[in-house]
């Protein structure tokens, strides 16, 4: 490039200067440009400068070229912009036709007074602008130089505006309108925009737009890169799949299974079972659609899948009930020790369900604690009606996809459990076990109990809507069961269809003999060793029961088994030798006695009295604190109580006061002193009206300064009146009782007929049935 920089005119001169028209170019100060002329009277303007001092102007024309067509059209004056750049022709040269090629280097704006074209010439009266002012210091320039340089190193390589060493030439350029005048030159603008440019008066302005229109640039280059690298990869990746799958097709022709003759066995399948209509046509249409998919593709899996699902339901196929009630206990009794009452109801109910098979029988629900027989009585039951079964765990089952099915859309979709439990159990009749029914969460995935209803419901399952299977199936001969821990989970609409029957849990006699008869012999085998091995004593496992175990159920029993029994195995296999099972080898087994008995026998406290609890897990002891410190007569309760439980300390504090002379108590006590109730175990949520004697009999006792018999449990509701009323759960509190070691029980006279009906009361506990609260006081109260 020629130097230049100091060849500018006088300022505010007005000037006569001949005009040359530029079509689709904006030149700026500084650039070279080579322009063709063949019009006569620029040529004449041109050949007018060349004798002087060789300035011209350079203005450009509104319109582009494409609307000059026709050639020789003169350039009316009204086109040109009033903006233009005075240059200075560096070199010239005649052309053969007439024509003239100039090369002119630009040198400063100027702006258009007035044209004033004549016959022969076309001259414009002008006034130069001057260069722009520095609003542009060091720090500015080197930061636009920055930007503008990582903004071109930015331009993928594809891109052919800048040469590679363009960065390092613009960083080079100290003048900053220089700069920006040398990268314009380059930037290729549509001539209204560069135009824009010409006239801004900022040089600041003109850098930002530069900054501007080379990040339109990069990001455009970037799409067109991507798109170019996205239909490069697609096609590879096309043709690499066509050419896997014709090889993967040549490879099942040579092995001969080719997957048109699956779709054969599917209709021959289908054709021979007894689809429902809705089924049938299904079926068919997706057979249809599996012909016209290629066979490997990912939608012909789904639908393969969907056949096979559909395939596998057992259509139309229902199998005889046992109708006789005989067989059906016999069963029953087999399978389980004890239970009479339960195994009773189950009968009756069976009965009932053989005469009148409308499936409007409530269903049945066993609840109790874990390990007391639910879910294997629940075979048993199918096992009696002769009827096949499947068991659909529902415990923390949230998504009501799990129910109602997922739909077919996603690889690995599922139908829900219902259809799954019933393509298990191989028939539509059998006997379905919902276990841990009270155990279903909710979720934002909906609600899986309002589906189970829909399933369980007689009026609505006949036609029960799977979404993967697509169609309605048929549910209504199904005998559903469930099972549950805590009836209080459940929610209301399905509990209200439930018949409940309650297993409470075992006495120790009745755990030896359920290990004796079911539990033992079945581990044995289990274990891979054969009764004439091994065997437990009575005394034994009456010393895993009592001294291992504290539970309702047998499960953890039936775990102490199995680990003696492996622990058997494993010394039989090294020494060839078994081991004979007495106290002392149990203790080197499975540790010391992990329960000691008698735990609460022994101190009469003042103000601490054993209460008797029902929970999911069996029955509990629970002991109730009182205390009594100076204070205004506050009542303060704490230990996690419910509302109920809550009440029923304030009715045994009312009941105190009102009778407090009754027992010698100065009524004083009852506002020089705050009354502070606890129940230990706070972690553990407690409620129901059960605890109100203990509590009572706490209140009298710190009153009183009498201490409480700890050999006393008891149980109650108690009014206003004092009168004791009945209460639920008794045979688990009992048994509770039973394994703290107390000897002496208090019930509800109501609930009598409840203990009566136990089959197997445990020995050694003396049970006192109360009417008034006054009996309770009177009975566990101590003399001072
Ligand atoms: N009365 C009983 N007679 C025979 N076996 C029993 C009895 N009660 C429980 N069992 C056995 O105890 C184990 C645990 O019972 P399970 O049905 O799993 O209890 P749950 O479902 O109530 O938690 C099973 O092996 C079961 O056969
Ligand atoms: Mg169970």
């Amino acid at each position: 490039m020629k130097k230049q920089e100091n060849k500018t005119i006088g300022m505010a001169e007005h000037r006569k200067i001949a005009v040359i028209p530029t079509i689709d170019v904006v030149v700026f100060p500084h650039m070279v440009v080579p322009l063709l002329v063949l019009d006569t009277k620029i040529i004449a303007g041109i050949q007018q400068a060349m004798k002087e001092d060789k300035k011209v102007l350079m203005l450009a024309t509104k319109t582009t070229s494409n609307n000059y067509e026709e050639e020789g059209e003169p350039i009316s004056i009204d086109d040109l912009y009033h903006v233009g750049t005075v240059g200075e022709i560096i070199r010239l040269m005649e052309l053969s036709d007439g024509g003239v090629k100039v090369l002119i280097q630009g040198v400063q704006k100027a702006i258009v007074h007035r044209i004033t074209p004549t016959d022969e010439l076309l001259n414009a009266t002008i006034e130069l602008i001057a260069p722009f002012e520095e609003d542009c210091n060091n720090e500015k320039r080197e930061y636009y130089t920055q930007q503008i340089c990582t903004l071109i190193s930015k331009l993928p390589p594809s891109n052919t505006l800048f040469s590679p060493d363009f960065a390092t030439i613009v960083s080079q350029i100290e003048h900053p309108q220089k700069m920006s005048d040398f990268v314009l030159s380059h930037l290729n603008l549509p001539a209204h925009q560069a135009q824009e440019l010409l006239e801004k008066h900022l040089i600041t302005e003109v850098l930002d737009a530069i900054l501007l229109h080379l990040e339109r640039i990069i990001s455009s280059s970037e799409v067109e890169e991507k798109i170019r690298t996205s239909t490069r990869e697609s096609i590879n990746k096309s043709q690499r799949e066509y050419y896997l799958r014709e090889q993967l097709r040549a490879i099942q022709k040579e092995l001969g299974d080719d997957s048109d003759s699956d779709i054969e066995d599917f209709e021959q399948k289908g054709a021979s079972l007894a689809f429902s209509d809705e089924a049938r046509t299904e079926f068919n249409r997706q057979i249809s659609r599996l012909k016209k998919t290629s066979g490997d593709s990912l939608e012909a899996t789904v639908m393969r899948n969907h056949v096979e699902w559909l395939l596998s339901m057992p259509w139309g196929i229902v199998t005889n009930d046992n109708n006789d009630i005989t067989v059906a206990k016999k069963v029953l009794d087999e399978g389980h020790f004890g239970l009479n009452e339960i195994k009773e109801r189950i009968l009756d109910y069976l009965s009932v369900k053989y005469l009148k098979d409308d499936c409007s029988s409530p269903i049945l629900c066993l609840a109790g604690p874990p390990g007391v027989g639910k879910t294997s009585l629940g075979k048993s039951i199918a096992q009696a009606m002769g009827r096949s079964f499947a068991r659909i765990a529902v415990g923390g089952v949230h998504d009501e996809a799990e129910v109602r099915g997922h739909r077919r859309t996603y690889v690995g979709a599922l139908p829900g459990r219902f259809v799954q439990a019933i393509k298990k159990a191989g028939t539509l009749n059998p006997v379905l076990l919902i276990d841990e029914i009270d155990k279903i969460g909710s979720s934002q995935k909906g609600d899986p109990s309002a589906a189970l209803l829909e399933a369980l419901d007689p009026e609505q399952n006949k036609a029960f809507y799977d979404n993967y299977l697509g169609v309605h199936f048929d549910f209504s001969k199904v005998l559903f069961i469930t099972t549950a821990n805590d009836l209080s989970t459940i929610p209301g609409p399905l509990r209200d269809r439930m018949e409940v029957i309650q297993l409470a849990g075992y006495t120790k006699e009745e755990k030896m003999e359920i290990a004796r008869r079911h539990l033992i012999p079945g581990i044995i085998v289990d274990s891979g060793l054969s009764k004439t091995d091994i065997s437990f004593s009575k005394d034994i496992i009456e010393e895993l029961i009592t001294g291992y175990t504290r539970e309702a159920g047998v499960r953890g029993l039936s775990k102490l088994f199995q680990k003696l029994c492996a622990k058997y195995a494993r010394t039989y296999i090294e020494t060839k030798k078994g081991i004979s099972f007495t106290k002392k080898t149990v203790a080197e087994h499975l540790g010391p006695r992990r329960v000691i008995d008698s735990l609460r026998v022994g101190v009469h406290k003042v103000g601490i009295t054993n209460g008797l609890a029902w929970t999911p897990f069996g029955g509990e002891v629970m002991q109730m604190e009182a205390l009594l410190m100076p204070g205004t007569g506050k009542l303060i309760l704490t230990g996690q109580l419910g509302d109920v439980m809550k009440e029923s300390a304030r009715a045994a504090v009312s009941y105190a006061r009102s009778h407090a002379h009754e027992f010698g108590i100065d009524s004083k006590m009852f506002v020089e002193y705050d009354l502070h109730i606890h129940v230990p175990a706070g972690a553990i949520p407690k409620d129901g009206p059960s605890a109100g004697i203990t509590l009572l009999s706490s209140i009298f006792s710190v009153y009183t300064g009498r201490a409480i018999n700890s050999e006393f449990a008891m149980t109650g509701e108690l009014n206003l009146q004092g009168n004791v009323l009945p209460i639920g759960g008794v045979k688990e509190k009992l048994l509770a009782a039973k394994q703290h070691g107390l000897t002496r029980v208090i019930f509800p006279k109501q609930n009598e007929k409840d203990v009566k009906g136990i089959d197997t009361l445990p020995d050694g506990i003396k049970i006192l049935f109360v009417d008034n609260v006054k009996e309770v006081l009177s009975y566990v109260l101590l003399p001072k």
